[in-house]
């Protein structure tokens, strides 16, 4: 049985403030195996997040349903951690804090808290900062805090939201390493948006290319390059330029009006 499954997925937004509508997305089908990594590739405003949003039950579509072990989405939970772009941190609690914060919701007592953040710290490279707030952290820092956050739920589901892209380029390379390493550690059901061609090649096993607004399926690519990934190898690069035409092809048709 697949973990998630997209079926005939269609959202429309109401866009009163121009009171037209807007085809976000237009019968998304597809199947994730459990433990899968998949990286939704496609241009800006394609309906990435929304799709994103609506397994993660933030949005429901307009037709169609997602399921997670079978049973529909219908609202946000456990099962399925989100990774937003801004981790959005609470800034009054320290590391240690935010990253405990669900389980302290879940009425789990301090010290059982603690411990299990302290694994969570440690896996994410986070040792040492555990006092410290977010105003004192790096941006990546703050990013592994969110990765950690979601983690610590032991969620079958993670998905991410362009995490990385307001890294630079040398920190994006090691949190996508170290992505790689924790997934392939700890396991679990990836979906993780992207528009980076590079990023979808060096994480995902499947890259789902999208089409302009509407949001469709253009291809489902298999990516069956050994990791870690060499991105100076010739099937990396045979790959990678058929990804590139792809995305120039979908670039060059109008989104939808
Ligand atoms: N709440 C909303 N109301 C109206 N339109 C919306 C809403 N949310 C998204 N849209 C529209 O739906 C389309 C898809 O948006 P979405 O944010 O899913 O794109 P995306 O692929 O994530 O883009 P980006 O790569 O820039 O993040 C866009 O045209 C956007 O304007
Ligand atoms: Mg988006």
């Amino acid at each position: 049985m697949a973990e998630i499954n997209i079926e005939a997925i269609t959202k429309t937004f109401h866009d009163s403030s121009r009171g037209r509508e807007v085809a976000a997305l237009d019968d998304i089908n597809l199947s994730i195996a459990a433990n899968d990594f998949v990286c939704l590739l496609g241009p800006s405003g394609c309906g990435k997040s929304t799709l994103l949003n609506i397994i993660a039950g933030f949005e429901t579509p307009t037709k169609g349903r997602v399921t997670v072990d079978g049973k529909a989405v219908e609202a946000p939970g456990a099962d399925r951690g989100v990774v937003f772009q801004q981790p959005t941190l609470m800034p009054w609690l320290t590391v240690a804090e935010n990253i405990a914060f669900h389980l302290r919701l879940k009425g789990i007592a301090k010290a059982e808290r603690r411990e299990q953040a302290q694994t969570f710290i440690d896996l994410v490279g986070l040792k040492g900062f555990e006092t410290h707030y977010p105003s004192e952290l790096s941006g990546g820092m703050n990013q592994r805090v969110g990765i950690a956050r979601a983690l610590i739920m032991n969620p079958r589901v993670i998905l991410m939201d362009e995490p990385f892209a307001a890294l630079d380029a040398q920190t994006k390379s090691e949190m996508q390493e170290e992505l790689v390493a924790i997934w392939q550690r700890h396991r679990g059901t990836i979906v993780f948006v992207t528009h980076s061609v590079d990023e979808a090649l060096v994480l995902g096993n499947r890259i789902v290319v999208m089409t302009r607004r509407p949001g469709r399926i253009r291809e489902l690519i298999e990516l069956d390059l050994p990791r870690p990934r060499d991105v100076t190898g010739a099937d990396f690069n045979d790959m990678k330029r058929h990804v590139l035409n792809l995305i120039k092809e979908v670039a060059a048709q109008p989104a939808a009006a």
